[in-house]
């Protein structure tokens, strides 16, 4: 693996970003980072709290500071939030940075990977499907512009996922 090549994953909440990040950063000997938890320890506070204290507003302030920071970096595999793509300037500065992977799921699958979180603000709500909805509906569109490789994560191990995306970059 060429250590000057950045992997960044993106998509919704549950597409599985983390766990599919770290493997293939383990596997490939890469450093990994979860865009969630810079913003989280560079702010001192979790993300609820965060959305609490400044509003989705802030948060997305403080994501923008990450993403810049984080494409910056060579030879990372970076997870971001599922929110990350609504900022024009993070999508240029993902897709000129390194390869994008869009991972893609169901938004029942969805529902079943996420119905015990509390660590997102979004769907701390009584109506998580029509959230996960309308998010799809507006975001969906931001992922293709600048994934590189569209993966779907609702069948298979995560050990295929990562195989997968090990052929991708092989391809390259
Ligand atoms: C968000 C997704 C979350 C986190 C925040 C907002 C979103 O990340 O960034 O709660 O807007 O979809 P995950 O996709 O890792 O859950």
């Amino acid at each position: 693996m060429n250590h000057t090549v950045n992997i960044f994953l993106i998509g919704p909440m549950g597409a599985g970003k983390t766990s599919v990040g770290k493997l293939v950063a383990k596997t490939l000997g890469l450093e990994f980072f979860d865009s969630d938890s810079v913003i989280e320890e560079l702010t001192g506070a979790n993300i609820p709290w965060i959305f609490d204290i400044e509003g989705e507003e802030g948060f997305r302030a403080r994501e923008k500071r990450a993403i810049d920071w984080l494409t910056k970096k060579k030879g990372v595999v970076v997870a971001t939030g599922g929110g990350v793509v609504l900022n024009p300037e993070n999508r240029k500065n993902l897709a000129a940075n390194g390869l994008v992977f869009y991972l893609n799921v169901s938004v029942d699958e969805q529902l079943r990977r996420t119905y015990r979180s509390r660590n997102r603000p979004l769907i701390l709500n009584q109506k998580p499907k029509e959230t996960f909805e309308r998010l799809h509906q507006e975001r969906e569109p931001l992922y293709r512009e600048i994934a590189h490789f569209t993966i779907d994560t609702n069948h298979g191990s995560i050990k295929t996922i990562v195989d997968t995306i090990l052929q991708c970059i092989n391809s390259e």
